[in-house]
């Protein structure tokens, strides 16, 4: 019997410019273009084994053994490198977050660049980064970033497309472009009310501003783009921050909402210490979370300020951290 099976570990990214929105018709293709950092600091490991043994895929992710819906969004994926490399054989996987999991940390984004990793490395396929980007985009849009360190671009997707053309996501600078911090404040630890594919697809249908969220998005990630390259930090928080507003004024318009009373008070809080002359600011994802960027100077200021907010559970510091990795496992003797 051949011993298949890899082992990854890969980041969460946090959206600077938010993508929010699909393109009508197959592929989960985003409709807007988004512009990333990967976090160092938080990780999803992943080994993955091809077993001759097994009639079905079988996933434990934590300490749960997963069925129905995100079972065959997994297997989905795992299919595609069954295709490319001739297999049929059934994969075991395991994998862990080492924080918390659907919660709107993105954990979608580390979890699905993690088992595309381990899927191909494990069937000895020979593919470059942007073809892994490729694979974990058609899972989670988000992952197509977490297949590379730094600071990740991912464009929006062909319109009319049949699902087809490939979209990867590409490097646009190393994690030491812009020395910065991102204090994660947890503000819930369970799971969020809403899962992104289905918040994006009732903004979608039925938000009154989502037509002017597309051109919005357009323009913050490309203003966004050009002062991360030119290392202006204050003009990259402040567009971090509108486009996260941007994009939940847009979803709670149609009564998708992600925030809780921390979130507010975070927001406040992000308000009052910037009037005191620091240079934060928050980003918010698919979850009641607050993301706080913040200068590596500035940090040990603002994350017991952070801390202290009411309902913020904990807080996490992290830096922008580097492109995931991953082993071939060799079979025990
Ligand atoms: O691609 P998904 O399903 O992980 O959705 C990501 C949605 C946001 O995190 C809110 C935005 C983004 O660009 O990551």
């Amino acid at each position: 019997m051949t011993f298949n099976a890899a082992s990854a570990v890969a980041h969460p990214n946090i959206a600077l410019a938010k993508y929010w929105g699909k393109r009508d018709g197959a592929g989960n293709y985003p409709a807007v273009p988004s512009l990333s950092v990967t976090l160092d600091g938080m990780a999803t490991r992943t080994t993955l084994r091809f077993d001759e043994r097994l009639s079905e895929d079988r996933f434990i992710l934590g300490n749960e053994l997963l069925i129905g819906r995100p079972l065959e969004r997994l297997s989905r994926l795992v299919d595609e490198v069954r295709l490319a490399a001739g297999l049929t054989t059934r994969v075991s996987v395991v994998s862990a977050n080492d924080f918390p999991t659907a919660s709107g940390l993105a954990s979608s984004a580390s979890g699905f660049a993690a088992l595309a990793l381990a899927a191909v490395t494990a069937a000895d396929l020979a593919w470059t980064p942007e073809q892994v980007s490729n694979l974990a985009r058609r899972a989670s849009a988000s992952a197509a970033r977490s297949v590379f360190g730094g600071f990740a671009r991912l464009a929006a997707g062909p319109i009319g497309s049949d699902g087809s053309v490939a979209l990867a996501a590409e490097p646009v600078a190393g994690p030491d472009a812009m020395p910065m911090k991102v204090v994660v404040c947890v503000t819930h630890e369970g799971s969020k009310s809403v899962a992104s594919t289905d918040g994006m697809l009732r903004t979608m249908a039925s938000s009154p501003y989502y037509e002017r969220w597309l051109s919005y998005a357009v323009e913050n990630e490309a203003a966004l783009h050009k002062a991360l390259l030119s290392g202006n930090f204050q003009e990259v928080g402040e567009l971090a921050e509108a486009s996260a507003l941007a994009m939940h004024a847009t979803a709670l318009a149609c009564g998708v909402s992600y925030f809780n009373g921390a979130t507010l008070e975070a927001l406040k809080q992000l308000r009052l210490l910037r009037d005191a002359g620091l240079a934060v600011y928050g980003t918010i994802d698919a979850g009641p979370h607050v993301k706080v960027l913040v200068r590596p100077d500035q940090e040990p200021i603002v994350t017991p300020k952070l801390r202290a907010i009411a309902g913020v559970v904990r807080t996490i510091v992290t830096t922008p951290g580097g492109a995931p990795s991953v082993e071939r496992l060799k079979k025990p003797s």
